[in-house]
C-alpha cells in the first residue's frame, strides 16, 4: 500500500476491537504508528500485537476517555514511543436502546460522558500538543449517521454524537490559525459487537423479537446493498489523516453505503 502516512504517529481511542481496530490496522498500513487506547490494556496491547505481526508499529495502553489524567498519559505514552504527535481519531464510544419516554438522567449522563465529554478532553489534550508543537495536526472523531438525523429509540445516543459533529465544527474554528484540521466521519450500520447492546435493546423495549432484528431492518433499505464493515471506514479515514486532505476541515463526512443524504 502507498506509505502515504510514513513518519506519521497516530493515537486512536476505543481501538480494541470494532471500527477503531479497522481504522488502526488502515492507518498502520499505510506506515503510521499508531498508539490504542481503550479502555483494558490487555485488549489494546493484543490489538496493538495483531498490527505488530502484519509488519506495522503499534502500541496498545489503557485509557477511560472520560479521565482527562489517563488521556494526557496516554497521548505521553504514544509521544515517548513515537515522537511527536501528527494525529489523534477519536472513536471511543458507546450506545444504549431506550424508547424516549423511559431514558433516564442516568442513561443521559453515561452516553453523553463517553461520546461527548470524552470526545472534547481528546480534542483538547491533542490540540494542546499539536499547538505546542507548532507542526499542524490531525483531529479525526467518529459521529454516525444519528449525529445527522435523530434515531428514536436512540435518542440520547443521537444528541451525544449530533455534539460530536459540533465539537468537530467548532474544533475547525478553534484550532484553523494552528494549522489543525478537525473532521469527523458519520458509518451508518456497522456490523460490531455495539451491535450487541442496540440489538438487544430493541428486543427488551418489545420494538423486535429477536436481537438480529434492528441491525437486518436498519440494513435493508442500505443503496449499496449490503450494511457497512469496519474495514469500511478504513479508506476515509486514511484520507482525512493524510496531506491529501489538508484543505479539508470542521466537515462530516457520512459514508453509510447511502443511507441519509447530508
Ligand atoms: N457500529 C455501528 O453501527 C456504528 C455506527 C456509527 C457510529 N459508530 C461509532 O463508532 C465508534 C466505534 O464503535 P464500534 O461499533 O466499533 O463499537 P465497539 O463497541 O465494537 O467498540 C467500542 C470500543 O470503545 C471502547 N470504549 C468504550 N468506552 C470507552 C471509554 N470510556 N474509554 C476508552 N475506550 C472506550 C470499548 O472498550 C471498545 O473497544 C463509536 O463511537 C460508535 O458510536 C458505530
Amino acid at each position: 500500500m502507498n506509505q502515504i502516512l510514513a513518519g506519521k504517529s497516530i493515537v486512536i481511542t476505543g481501538a480494541a476491537r470494532g471500527i477503531g481496530e479497522a481504522i488502526a490496522q488502515g492507518l498502520a498500513a499505510a506506515g503510521a504508528a499508531i498508539t490504542i487506547g481503550d479502555l483494558d490494556k490487555k485488549s489494546a496491547e493484543a490489538a496493538a500485537d495483531r498490527i505488530c505481526s502484519t509488519g506495522g508499529k503499534a502500541i496498545g495502553v489503557s485509557v477511560n476517555v472520560t479521565d482527562r489524567s489517563a488521556v494526557v498519559a496516554m497521548i505521553k505514552a504514544s509521544c515517548d514511543a513515537h515522537g511527536s504527535l501528527h494525529g489523534i481519531v477519536n472513536n471511543a464510544g458507546i450506545a444504549q436502546t431506550k424508547i424516549f419516554t423511559e431514558i433516564t438522567e442516568q442513561d443521559w449522563r453515561r452516553i453523553m460522558e463517553v461520546n461527548s465529554l470524552g470526545v472534547l478532553i481528546c480534542m483538547q489534550e491533542a490540540a494542546k500538543v499539536f499547538i505546542a508543537q507548532k507542526n499542524g495536526g490531525k483531529i479525526l472523531n467518529v459521529a454516525s449517521i444519528a449525529g445527522k438525523q435523530g434515531f428514536e429509540p436512540l435518542a440520547h445516543y443521537s444528541a451525544s454524537k449530533f455534539s460530536v459533529v459540533a465539537f468537530t465544527q467548532a474544533g475547525a474554528k478553534a484550532f484553523g490559525q494552528h494549522r489543525i484540521n478537525v473532521n469527523a466521519i458519520c458509518p451508518g450500520i456497522v456490523a460490531t459487537k455495539m451491535w450487541d447492546d442496540i440489538g438487544r435493546g430493541f428486543r427488551e423495549a418489545g420494538l423486535a423479537e429477536k436481537d438480529e432484528d434492528a441491525f437486518n431492518q436498519y440494513a435493508e433499505g442500505i443503496l449499496l446493498g449490503r450494511s457497512s464493515t469496519p474495514e469500511d471506514l478504513a479508506g476515509v479515514s486514511r484520507f482525512l489523516m493524510s496531506s491529501e486532505s489538508d484543505y479539508m476541515t470542521g466537515q462530516a463526512l457520512v459514508v453509510d453505503g447511502g443511507i441519509i443524504f447530508s
